[in-house]
């Protein structure tokens, strides 16, 4: 009926990410790994989408491109109406900076800043402040009394939830996360799935969230599945 409804029948507008036949190949002198290979996916809206595979099938590079942080080398990657292979390095960090929330695999917490400024730091980045929102998400993961502590002085548990509140601080669009599960007990894990839940029902953010964790991918609207570098098809549908 009208020209935005896609033939693969989600309304354009819905469509947040848009990966067709991506692929990702990393080089080194004469040896090459194909780590994405004619990868198209698409990600909606208010979506939760879980990537699971065995280690080493393209989860992190795939996120990587998902999160506007890497280009492919084949293909067309399209985040946020911004085409990744055309885009300048200049719109690609405000893309990330503005839009995007990224929990790292290794979390990247900047290690002379306190918990509390860690998670300011895409609102200080961008020339903002905003103390009740900080504070409210430290709070929200738990965090509370060790506001002013430094990363050295975390558990990995609490590195992680800070990595996480520092993702969601700035209500990005997307939240793309790393194994975000990968170094909690399954109460802190449940806490941190819950909060980027309620993050996708208040804003209605899409989270693409890479996991080997059968929790997460529970929780997910939609489940997809990489081997080697490809997307797998269900073997029924
Ligand atoms: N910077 C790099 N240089 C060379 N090869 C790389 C690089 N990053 C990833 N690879 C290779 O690309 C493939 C996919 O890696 P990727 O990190 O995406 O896997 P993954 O599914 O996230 O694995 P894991 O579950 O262990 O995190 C692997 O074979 C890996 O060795
Ligand atoms: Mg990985």
């Amino acid at each position: 009926m009208s020209d935005n409804i896609d033939p693969r029948g989600a309304a354009a507008s819905d469509v947040l990410v848009r990966l067709d036949s991506v692929s990702r190949r990393y080089t080194r002198g004469s040896s090459s790994v194909v780590a994405l290979d004619s990868v198209s996916l698409d990600v909606r809206r208010g979506e939760m989408v879980a990537l699971i595979g065995p280690s080493g099938c393209g989860k992190s590079t795939c996120l990587n491109l998902i999160a506007g942080i890497d280009r492919p080398d084949e293909g067309r990657a399209l985040v946020l109406g911004v085409d990744l292979a055309r885009a300048s390095e200049s719109e690609l960090v405000l893309l990330r900076r503005r839009k995007i929330g990224i929990v790292f695999q290794a979390f990247h917490l900047v290690p002379h800043l306190s918990v509390a400024e860690n998670v300011a730091l895409p609102l200080a980045i961008d020339g903002k402040r905003d103390p009740a929102r900080v504070a409210e998400l430290v709070a929200r993961v738990g965090l509370a009394a060790r506001a002013s502590h430094f990363p050295g002085e975390l558990s990995g548990g609490e590195e992680q939830r800070t990595a996480v509140a520092r993702a969601l601080v700035h209500r990005p669009l997307l939240v793309v996360a790393d194994e975000p599960t990968g170094n909690l007990d399954s109460s802190s894990g449940e806490a941190v799935l819950a909060l980027l839940d309620e993050l996708r029902a208040e804003t209605g953010a899409a989270l693409v969230v890479a996991t080997h964790d059968a929790r997460v991918a529970a929780r997910a609207s939609r489940v997809i599945r990489l081997r080697d570098g490809r997307v797998e098809v269900p073997a029924c549908s």
